[in-house]
């Protein structure tokens, strides 16, 4: 009997293991193909097949790096995360390889396609390059404003502050919070993790202040979902033809400044959540005051809107007083 239970819980926990370790999709047919020659034997060459580690000589743990089938031992076609080679320089946690000098993320990305794309033993003349995605959330005009905005502001994690010794204001700090982001697993992504926690207690931003959007938590989603990479996208040209309070305004304000201005965290007093508040700062002429930076207060305080969401939230101030 007591054998019999063993076994259950084991089974039971077994199943566990396996439902915990599912993955997001990877969409791989958006990427290149990934090439053994030059690229993969590359990174291997250069970070694992080296003196003392993983070359002929040494063959650390019975593994050498340095061709084809040497790495093909630690790599099971068509599946990273049943990959020794790929666990081991993506865990953080227990003997992440190289000790103590992570392979970059790219380079991470690279091997994970090439896995995903069945290990080829296949040659390319160029070194293949990741293109963004289509429909791809930019790192620096998607992610990088909630960064600046809510997570690395005072008293949270700016570098003055750096709340458990963490520091969220650039693409370098974010990735290099343990196990923040993984790149392709939301699941797995301890940042994704607490921007989405139901309790006030556990969730990032922290109670009073303001969950993230939903559509900011989406945006993280995708990013993470394709690759976490920092890709930098030229914004879109400028159309002020058509500014609206909720098409055009609400979203930068929404982005930019209401982590700092609601109704459980008015900084100054300035409440920035409906349109009818927007309107009242605004017609104060505060709103441009401090976009423009022409009354000694600059907003948002660490970082700057680009002209064009200025001009937009510009056009529509303008058009308010005109109708009043
Ligand atoms: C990281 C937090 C933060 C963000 C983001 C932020 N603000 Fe502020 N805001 C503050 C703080 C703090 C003050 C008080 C500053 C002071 O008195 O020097 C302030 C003050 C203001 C004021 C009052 C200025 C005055 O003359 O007294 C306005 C208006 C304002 N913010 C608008 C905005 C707008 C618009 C945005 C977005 C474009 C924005 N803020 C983004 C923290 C923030």
């Amino acid at each position: 009997m007591k054998n019999f239970i063993i076994f259950v819980t084991v089974v039971i926990g077994l199943v566990l293991i396996i439902n915990s370790c599912r993955h997001d999709e990877t969409d791989i047919s958006k990427y290149d193909e990934i090439c053994f020659n030059p690229d993969i034997k590359l990174i291997f060459a250069s970070n694992c097949a080296i003196t003392d580690c993983h070359n002929t000589t040494t063959a650390e743990s019975g593994f050498v790096l340095d061709n084809y089938d040497g790495i093909m031992k630690g790599i099971s076609a068509g599946d990273p995360l049943n990959s020794e080679i790929y666990k081991v320089i993506t865990n953080e946690w227990i003997n992440m390889m190289p000790p103590d000098n992570p392979l970059t993320e790219e380079q991470r990305i690279k091997i994970r396609l090439w896995i995903e794309q069945d290990a080829p033993n296949n040659t390319c003349s160029n070194d293949t390059i990741i293109p963004p995605p289509v429909d791809s959330i930019c790192f620096n005009t998607h992610i990088e404003p909630i960064l600046l905005s809510t997570c690395g502001v005072t008293d949270c994690h700016d570098a003055t502050t750096a709340q458990e010794g963490i520091v969220l204001t650039s693409y370098a700090n974010l990735m290099a919070v343990r196990q923040g982001i993984v790149p392709f697993s939301p699941s797995e992504s301890k940042i994704y993790e607490v921007i989405t926690q139901t309790s006030s207690d556990d969730r990032m931003p922290p109670s009073p202040r303001s969950p993230l959007t939903a559509s900011q938590i989406d945006d993280f989603n995708k990013w993470i979902s394709q690759g976490a990479v920092n890709s930098q996208c030229s914004a879109a040209a400028c159309d002020t033809s058509n500014v609206t309070y909720a098409g055009s305004v609400d979203p930068i304000i929404s982005t930019n400044c209401r982590s700092c201005h609601n109704t459980n965290n008015a900084n100054a007093g300035i409440i920035l959540v409906t349109e009818t508040d927007v309107t009242t700062v605004a017609a104060s002429g505060q709103l441009i005051a401090v976009l423009r930076n022409t009354s000694g207060i600059k907003m948002p305080p660490t970082f700057d809107l680009t002209e064009c969401q200025i001009r937009t939230v510009e056009i529509w101030t303008n058009s308010i007083s005109k109708a009043n």
